[in-house]
């Protein structure tokens, strides 16, 4: 029987313990670095003769080379199932293939395995255990929401997996894959946010779920600025962008641990829930995938669950620009001149230039929370991908030890973040309109994604909004390329990435 009800997209669906028997329930899985010609006989526990046997052939022949990303699923009927996993090239080995053996593993789960699984490892750190068993949470995803399901062929019983350990090693490793865990939780919401469907995921629908969101815990508030107040504030910026939807805009601050003193991170993140580019409009070959230009803003929500379930203690502000660009007769026009909330005026030459705008206000805003530092996160340029391509984000900094430490937080977690110029040249640009202290869009095409973040960088308070005084510590992350679409990306099947919650949990709890 077919029936239409909303399926938990998430990686719900997996019980995820660890193990110090030696018992294998279900399908074994052993990972395995290439080159290997033949299991260690103490991996070999409670495994049927038959099933050594196999698994040391197609070893020992070289017809499964233990390649990075490959598995080979051995069927033994009663004996049971194995699947080995590729990690690649022995002496090279690092977490990071871990975690990719651990997706693709995931990804080549058939009905045939079953739902109870025991991974194996062969001299493993406990690191490395973790990984894989990250990989697998993160791939254990699926937006089904939309989905007709047929009850009767679908199997909803959560997936078992037992991750085989040493009794010294099982508290570390239960400690880990709790964390990875909750912070897979960020990732999955960043994505659940990010597939919804642009006609039920618009600004108040966003800030509807953070407010239900918030409501889990004792320690995260989140106050909303709906549209007439966002009007008497001055953001003159989410204004012009949203004005022209019957969706209005608005801003969603999320707070956590707010009684903390002292500075904190603030991320911004560029929400527009569809960007058909407003009047001047984008030309209709995949604008469908523009239901990810609120992309930015999943990333700070995803960011605010994986630190919330983690149980991070220090203080941390989030703040979302919301808003979705339509044309319409009470639409920005090309030529208009807006003043935001930082009181610069801005020459609108081009209405899909319109992240750059709602973040001008969010980059403003920021500055009342006592930033340590700010890092903005926007699906800004179709010049970034160009630059780029699908395999990293474009990023920008005022201060190069910073862009290190988020370069090398983004390397620690495999998510690269590639060190883009911030040059006076690109802002004289963006500066150089005739009627307003700034433009929104370049003199040329070129260098557009760097041009992007130059405007980006004249919406930065100066610590205090002190106007002889520095000017806060600043990252900005074009997610473009990475958001979605990324292909090679093996921790996602396909549409919204969920990219840099990783990232971010990482800089903030250790970096
Ligand atoms: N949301 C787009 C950027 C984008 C395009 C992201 C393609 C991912 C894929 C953004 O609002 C935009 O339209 N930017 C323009 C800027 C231009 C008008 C200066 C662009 O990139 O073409
Ligand atoms: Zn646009
Ligand atoms: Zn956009």
């Amino acid at each position: 029987m077919k029936c239409c009800r909303a399926h938990a997209s998430t990686g719900d669906n997996m019980e995820m313990t660890v193990s110090v028997n030696d018992n294998i329930n279900g399908t074994l899985i052993l990972p395995i670095i290439e080159g290997t010609e033949s299991i260690p006989e103490d991996c070999e526990r409670g495994l049927p003769q038959s099933m050594k046997t196999q698994i040391n052939k197609v070893l020992g022949d070289g017809d499964f080379k233990a390649k990075s990303k490959t598995i080979l699923s051995l069927v033994g009927g009663e004996d049971g199932n194995i699947i080995l996993s590729g990690l690649g090239k022995g002496d090279a080995v690092t977490v990071h293939d871990y975690r990719t053996a651990g997706a693709a593993v995931f990804a080549g789960i058939k009905k045939i395995h079953g739902n109870d699984f025991t991974v194996r490892f062969i001299d493993a750190g406990v690191a490395h255990m973790a990984a894989f068993a990250e990989g697998m949470m993160l791939r254990d995803y699926s937006y089904d929401h939309y989905k007709m399901k047929d009850d009767d062929n679908e199997d909803d019983s959560p997936k078992q997996i037992r991750l085989a350990c040493s009794e010294k090693e099982a508290g570390e490793l239960t400690s880990l894959v709790e964390k990875y865990r909750g912070i897979a939780a960020g990732v999955h919401l960043s994505r659940d946010l990010g597939n919804c469907p642009p006609n039920d995921m618009y600004p108040e629908e966003f800030a509807d779920r953070a407010w239900e969101w918030a409501k889990q815990y004792d320690n995260v508030e989140v106050t909303i600025i709906n549209y007439d107040q966002a009007i008497k504030a001055g953001m003159g910026g989410l204004i012009a962008v949203g004005k022209g939807s019957s969706r209005k805009p608005c801003m969603v601050v999320f707070e956590m641990n707010k009684e903390v003193k002292g500075k904190c991170p603030v991320l911004v993140g560029k929400g527009i829930t569809f960007d058909t580019g407003g009047i001047s409009l984008k030309p209709g070959a995949n604008m469908d995938e523009m239901k990810y230009d609120m992309g930015g803003s999943a990333t700070v929500f995803g960011t605010m669950e994986a630190l919330a379930q983690t149980g991070h203690k220090g203080k941390v502000v989030g703040i979302t620009c919301m808003a979705e660009n339509m044309p319409a007769a009470n639409a920005t026009r090309p030529g208009d001149v807006i003043k935001g909330l930082s009181g610069k005026t801005i020459e609108i030459l081009n209405t899909d230039a319109e992240g750059r705008l709602v973040l001008s206000d969010g980059l403003w805003k920021a500055g009342e929370f006592n930033p340590e530092y700010i890092i903005d996160f926007a699906t800004l340029t179709g010049a970034c991908v160009v630059a780029l391509g699908h395999e990293a984000t474009g990023l920008w900094s005022n201060n190069d030890e910073f862009r290190t430490r988020i370069h090398e937080a983004g390397n620690a977690v495999d998510e690269l973040a590639w060190p883009m110029p911030l040059l006076p040249a690109f802002e004289k640009e963006m500066t150089d309109s005739k009627i307003a202290d700034t433009r929104n869009l370049g003199a040329g095409r070129w260098g557009g994604a760097n041009t992007a973040a130059a405007f980006l960088k004249q919406f930065v308070p100066n610590v205090d909004y002190d106007k002889d005084g520095e000017q806060i510590t600043w990252a900005h992350m074009d997610i473009a390329g990475t958001y979605w679409g990324a292909k090679t990306n093996t921790m996602v099947k396909n549409g919204a990435t969920g990219i840099h919650v990783r990232t971010m949990h990482h800089l903030i709890t250790q970096g």
